[in-house]
């Protein structure tokens, strides 16, 4: 069965999703993830947009051995040999060069004739070639660009050197049929097109960002650019487990391989939506909540008799297992630790001992604990690990007659400091008790408050996000915790940690800003 390539660019165009930025350690922990999960490309970041970005991509690359990273450049000496910088040393780099080839995005936004965008393409793709052979090329709004421009360009970059084209549907406006033919077409049409591999990267505007990938590769398009749980720019991107799992699904029709490690699916979606506090919606396909559940006696009788009645692939195939082993409160740090290998996760020896400490503090609260809980209370610590600003004590006091009254002590860049303050409820407390201690919080407005139960029964973790609107953009915020106070005082906080660091992205940017 013929390759398709995954690429996954969760970490750069799943990044430009209102509120999903991530510091360097969060990208750190996708990327090992991505890695668990055997994807052939991680697109770690846009180096040249800011110092923080240049570090996660120069982090993911030096840390991640069994994927290529990539990291995007404009068609620009500047970007090409700053993403350079962030990728060299890494174990197979790869430059991503782009430029917008749409007759909309030519005219409006680069104020560039067609002969000159040729020409920056070839000069950025043979620039590129100077530190690298792996050089990946994109045709930015390829869905809207004209068909014969579209064929001379792949030509010529192809000529300069370009080993991977990218065909994106940057606004996500083509319809199935249409963008599997444009993919024909350049087959038919570029005489050199089998000198590279050719990839598609679809946006999901219309809902068809993922029907458009496959068409793709039904037309000879061999490498896929998607994302964990469909993150990105506006809809976001195709979604990386819905095209993978679709083509193992149905190699009946689609007889194409990846050498996705499908198991660890379900791990990376949770680890993704922890770290950016985008929920899964329950009804999303592959990772949602339900995807197999069966609430209908009907559906309910017919998995009983046999489960291919309803299902079309199995839990376990995309990490979903029931039989496995909880931990409890007598559990030693042996076990633990033992769990967290076979979970994927590479801590420290202190690390281990840390997270130790929270196990056993929702062990004595809690029964028994399973895999979801080991996994949310790790992933846990991993987005405050960092964090400028850390919750160590809450205490709050209300009653129905009351008005709730809550005292928070927090490190604040190393030093403890505490605060106090009154609310209409609990929460509100808590809340304005931080923002007495953090003065950045002045400059967000709550937007969106949300608690999600990280398993089932009344002694579930509670999983809350929090999502602040700054200067029109957003940050996402997550706290997970046995206790609702606590969990939305730090998720409260998170958010705040990336409002500062937005801040400061935001101040060193160099001005490229996004793509
Ligand atoms: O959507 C798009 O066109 C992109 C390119 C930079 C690949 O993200
Ligand atoms: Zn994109």
């Amino acid at each position: 069965m013929e390759r398709v390539y995954i690429f996954d660019t969760t970490l750069r165009d799943g990044e430009q999703s209102p509120g999903a930025s991530m510091n360097v350690e969060e990208k750190l922990a996708i990327a090992r993830q991505l890695e668990r999960l055997r994807v052939d490309i991680i697109e770690a970041g846009f180096p040249v947009s800011s110092q923080g970005d240049f570090e996660a991509v120069r982090a993911v690359a030096l840390a991640v051995k069994e994927c290529s990273v990539a990291g995007l450049a404009r068609a620009a000496v500047k970007d090409i040999d700053r993403a350079w910088e962030a990728l060299q040393g890494g174990a197979d780099p790869r430059i991503h060069t782009f430029i917008a080839t749409s007759p909309i995005h030519m005219r409006a936004k680069l104020r560039m004739e067609p002969d000159q965008v040729v020409e920056a393409a070839v000069a950025a793709v043979k620039h590129a070639c100077r530190h690298t052979s792996n050089v990946e090329w994109s045709a930015e709004d390829a869905g809207r660009s004209e068909m014969d421009f579209l064929c001379r360009i792949v030509e010529a970059v192809i000529d300069a050197g370009a080993r991977t084209i990218n065909i994106p549907d940057t606004v996500g406006y083509t319809l199935p049929h249409e963008f599997g033919a444009r993919i024909k077409t350049l087959f038919e049409r570029v005489p050199n097109i089998h000198k590279a591999v050719i990839s598609v990267h679809c946006h999901n505007d219309l809902g068809l960002a993922v029907a458009n990938s496959l068409a793709a590769v039904a037309n000879g398009a061999r490498q896929v650019e998607c994302t964990i749980n469909g993150l990105g720019e506006r809809a976001g991107n195709a979604a990386l487990e819905e095209v993978v799992m679709a083509l193992r699904t149905r190699k009946d029709i689609m007889p194409f391989q990846t050498r996705i490690e499908t198991t660890e699916i379900i791990r990376a979606s949770k680890l993704v939506s922890t770290i950016t506090g985008f929920p899964v919606q329950p009804n999303k396909a592959i990772v949602g909540a339900n995807a197999f559940a069966h609430e209908s006696g009907i559906h309910q009788d017919g998995m009983l008799k046999n489960p291919f009645t309803y299902e079309i692939m199995t839990p376990e195939s995309v990490g979903l297992t029931t039989n496995r082993m909880v931990l409890g409160k007598l559990s030693g740090r042996h076990a633990f630790a033992d769990k967290l290998t076979s979970l994927g996760y590479q801590l420290t020896p202190e690390q281990i001992d840390q997270a130790f400490v929270r196990f056993k503090e929702i062990a004595d609260k809690k029964r028994e604990l399973a895999d979801e809980d080991v996994e949310a209370l790790v992933d846990d610590e991993v987005i405050r690990r960092s964090d400028h600003y850390q919750l160590r004590k809450l205490h709050l006091a209300t009653g129905t007659q009351d008005t709730p009254m809550a005292a928070v002590e927090m490190t604040i860049d190393g030093a403890v400091q505490t605060g106090e303050s009154r609310g209409n409820g609990s929460v509100e407390a808590v809340f304005n008790a931080i923002d007495k201690l953090i003065p950045a919080a002045k400059e967000a407005k709550l937007q969106l408050y949300q608690v999600n139960a990280v398993t089932k029964g009344i002694d579930a973790q509670a999983e809350v996000t929090v999502r602040l609107d700054w200067q029109g953009g957003a940050v996402n915020g997550q706290g997970i915790d046995y206790d609702v106070i606590h969990a939305s005082a730090k998720a409260y906080i998170n958010a705040l940690n990336k409002l500062v660091n937005k801040r400061a992205k935001t101040q060193d940017d160099s001005g490229s800003g996004g793509v």
